[in-house]
């Protein structure tokens, strides 16, 4: 079968694309046949050991897919093969046929095709788990999101306004900006690119109290980090949920702890990985949950990109240069 392969740790221009042996089904595992997988940042600092999971050397990227399962090992309970099903798989997705275990898969419903299923969990599953357990966002409440046209803050834009937030979108760009009102901010800023000097701080907390009428984002959703933390903390409302998703600016800034202290604020971690592992059953009804606010129309994954596998160098390359919107899609099967 074809893969896409990390043999030596670097940007995605070493990645290689070429023939590897088909996997065989062994006890207690399945085979599932890609149809799609997708593009999350991870897969960016993965293939450049900087992720939290070190995978040996030569691995495919791609962190979760979409497919059918064509074989099943001896053992295993609750799906066939012909399921349709979606693989969240931390690595190892872009390839033509995956070996995982059971509770990787997650069924999709009838009404998602492949580049939908495969763009979902990891994006709408840690927004979720972010806005839902960790903030407690409620009705009313304005939401600021960072980096919100990426693709879990896309996801938290759509599932803040099915809650009935504010959602307050910032991006680099008035595209991305105008990309996040489609689905469903009430307003936007565009902040500035690059390393952000005193004044220019500055100017960000004013931009984001000016669009709270002066009281601050009851809750902060972050998967920016580096120069954007800072002063969007200090334009959080007295008791607000600054939520720590993650550094997609390349560097984790330090916090001045008195901001949380003036603010009577929260600095609230979120690593969905570590909860969906510990918390299987809360995880199950999160997503269940998730795929009746797709149902009901709430949720409209956005995909900017769709590449062959192939090209799929060129897909993490343009989500690492910022070029994605919402999700990137890499085409596997049709
Ligand atoms: N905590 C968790 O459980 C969890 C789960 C999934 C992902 N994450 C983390 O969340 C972050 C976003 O992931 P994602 O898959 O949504 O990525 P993404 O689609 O690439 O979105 C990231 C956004 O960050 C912004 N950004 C700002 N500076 C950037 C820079 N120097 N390089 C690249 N992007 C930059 C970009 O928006 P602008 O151009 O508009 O600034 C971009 O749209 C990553 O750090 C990822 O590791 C955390």
């Amino acid at each position: 079968m074809k893969a896409l392969l990390c043999k030596e740790f670097g940007p995605p221009e070493t990645l290689s694309y070429e023939d590897v042996d088909d996997p065989v089904i062994s006890p207690g595992k399945v085979i599932v046949d890609i149809y799609s997988a997708s593009v999350n940042f991870p897969d960016v600092l993965i293939i450049e050991d900087k992720y939290q999971f070190k995978p040996s050397l030569p691995f495919s990227p791609g962190g979760e897919a979409s497919g059918i399962i064509s074989e099943i090992g001896e053992g295993v309970d609750g799906f066939i093969v012909g399921d349709r099903v979606i693989v969240s798989a931390g690595w190892g997705c872009f390839v033509e046929k995956i070996l995982v275990d059971p509770s990787a898969l997650t069924s999709i419903p009838d009404s998602m095709d492949f580049d939908t299923a495969a763009s979902f969990l990891m994006t709408y599953g840690t927004s979720h788990h972010a806005l839902k357990d960790r903030a407690d966002l409620k009705k009313g409440d304005s939401l600021l999101v960072l980096g919100a046209a990426g693709g879990v803050g896309l996801a938290a834009v759509e599932i803040g306004n099915a809650i009935g937030a504010h959602v307050i979108a910032a991006a680099s760009t008035e595209e991305k900006v105008q990309i996040c009102r489609d689905h469903g901010a009430k307003d936007g800023l565009v902040y500035k690119t690059g390393s952000l000097d005193r004044d220019e701080q500055k100017s960000l907390s004013n931009q984001i109290k000016d669009l709270t009428a002066g009281l601050g984002a009851n809750v902060i959703y972050d998967p920016v980090g580096g120069d954007y933390a800072e002063p969007s903390l200090r334009a959080i409302a007295w008791e607000g949920r600054y939520l720590v998703v993650g550094f997609a600016a390349g560097y984790i800034p330090k916090i001045p702890l008195n901001l949380a202290l003036l603010k009577g604020c929260q600095i609230v971690g979120v690593f969905w990985g570590a909860f969906k592992a510990q918390f299987q059953d809360q995880h199950n009804d999160n997503v269940a949950d998730l795929l009746k606010m797709y149902d009901d129309g709430h949720l409209k994954p956005h995909i900017s990109g769709v590449y062959d596998l192939s090209n799929g160098a060129k897909a993490i390359k343009d989500l690492a240069e910022r070029k994605a919107k919402g999700k990137i899609v890499v085409k596997v099967k049709s």
